[in-house]
């Protein structure tokens, strides 16, 4: 199923594997329903190894997390996962990403106090002059609220519904990108031409 394309590029079970490695303290955050929002021309960058560690974010980040550069340096990108993501979004996501392609993804995030903010993230390999991925790089705007409310949020819910219906947590995922699958692929196109075409 996976086709590597770059012998430098880690197969996606592995690079999920290691993002996992790192617990971190986003699990013990509750969220307090208060939504934050980008400014039209803002941009949330950061930069991270072939793990998902933080190797880079710019001053955006640092104000909507609420974390600071020290605390973001080195520990797992999912520092900002919120618990309403579906995992199989970044199932999907690192797949991607394992085969060396970018991806668009509608995300929300938590930021260090619980508040939340929604993005329209684009992750995408980083490569060094001889071709081989050495991290990933995303950058993430405002999205389309209308968006969001109209589709994304009930998408991200008939999913985590399906993940968090199974005793498994593995056929849960299992069930879940299938069943996203199903969806984009009923529309003819593939993932990011569906979430572009939203
Ligand atoms: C460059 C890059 C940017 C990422 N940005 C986010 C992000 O903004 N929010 C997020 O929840 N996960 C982001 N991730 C995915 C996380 O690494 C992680 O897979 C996700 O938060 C799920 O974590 P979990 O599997 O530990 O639950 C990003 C990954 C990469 C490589």
């Amino acid at each position: 199923m996976f086709n590597k394309q770059n012998s430098d590029v880690m197969d996606p079970e592995s690079v999920q594997n290691a993002s996992q490695k790192t617990s971190t303290k986003a699990n013990e955050i509750r969220p307090t329903g208060n939504q934050l929002s980008l400014d039209d021309h803002e941009i949330i960058v950061s930069k991270t190894d072939l793990t998902g560690k933080i190797k880079y974010v710019n001053d955006t980040f640092i104000r909507i997390s609420g974390y600071s550069e020290v605390e973001m340096m080195g520990v797992q990108h999912n520092v900002v996962r919120h618990p309403d993501m579906p995992r199989a979004i970044f199932h999907l996501l690192w797949e991607r990403l394992g085969r060396g392609k970018h991806v668009f993804v509608y995300l929300i995030n938590l930021s260090k106090n619980g508040d939340h903010y929604w993005v329209m993230a684009h992750i995408c390999p980083s490569f060094d002059a001889a071709g081989s991925v050495v991290g990933y790089h995303s950058s993430r705007r405002k999205p389309d609220m209308k968006i969001v409310n109209d589709t994304i949020i009930p998408l991200y819910k008939q999913l985590s519904d399906i993940e968090t219906a199974e005793t498994s947590k593995k056929a849960g995922l299992e069930k879940s990108a299938d069943a996203f699958d199903k969806i984009f692929r009923a529309e003819g196109v593939k993932y990011n031409e569906f979430i572009l075409s939203l």
